[in-house]
């Protein structure tokens, strides 16, 4: 692939945009969905949880968030409006009844107040933060004393192997993301690496792992 559609599909990644976002969407979730469904279920969902989800992409996975009790509620923030737009369609019955919101935000300005989520996730987004202290510093306002932040990615070692990363990606193994998440004042509970299927690169089956960390907010 040339350098400018490779840098096409970086950008397209960091923020889905114009013709392309729906598509970029459904890709997104075919290739991210195992990582998706494990940082789900680590997330521990109990009811009357309100958990927060930040670059939930087109909002595919919000039904099975939702689906764990009557009460639980869910906000997704996107910086990209057509993700945004594409979530609130996916959502609409969710969102007509009150269950689900998705509002265009940075990761980096979160506009929500302070101690307000019991929970936090975010999937193939860390890639993409500039700042991540400041990221974290600011999921851990908006988390309540007690709250978990749940981190889903790709290792360094599996993402290394896509030939994007080079455009604008910042790749982490569990002790770079381990290490960031104190400074935040975030308690370390647990990186989890876990094998997924091959995907195939250039036509060659690669390896490819997930990796979830969790974090507590000290209560
Ligand atoms: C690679 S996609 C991942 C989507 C989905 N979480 C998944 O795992 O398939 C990254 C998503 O995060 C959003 N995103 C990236 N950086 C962000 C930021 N700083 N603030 C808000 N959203 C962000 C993008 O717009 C995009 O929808």
């Amino acid at each position: 692939m040339d350098p400018n559609t490779l840098k096409q599909i970086a950008a397209q990644l960091r923020k889905p945009e114009g013709e392309m976002a729906a598509q970029v969407g459904e890709k997104m979730n075919e290739g991210n969905r195992l990582l998706n469904l494990r940082t789900i279920g680590r997330l521990s969902v109990s009811s009357g949880d309100h958990i927060l989800e930040i670059g939930m992409g087109n909002g595919s996975f919000v039904p099975v968030i939702l689906s764990v009790a009557p009460t639980v509620r869910y906000t997704g923030c996107d910086y990209s409006p057509e993700m945004v737009g594409q979530a609130l369609a996916r959502n609409q019955v969710a969102v007509e009844n009150g269950r689900a919101r998705f509002l265009v935000g940075d990761a980096g300005s979160l506009p929500f107040p302070e101690s307000h989520f019991d929970k936090v996730l975010t999937v193939n987004t860390i890639y993409f933060w500039e700042q991540p202290e400041a990221v974290l510093a600011g999921l851990y306002r908006v988390l309540k004393p007690g709250g978990t932040l749940l981190i889903g990615l790709r290792p360094k070692a599996s993402m290394q192997h896509y030939p994007f990363v080079s455009y604008g990606f910042r790749l982490y193994d569990a002790g770079e993301v381990t290490r960031l998440l104190p400074a935040a004042g975030f308690r370390v509970l647990s990186t989890e690496e876990e094998q997924e299927p091959d995907q195939e690169i250039g036509g060659q089956p690669v390896r490819v792992d997930g990796l979830v960390a969790v974090a507590q907010k000290p209560g």
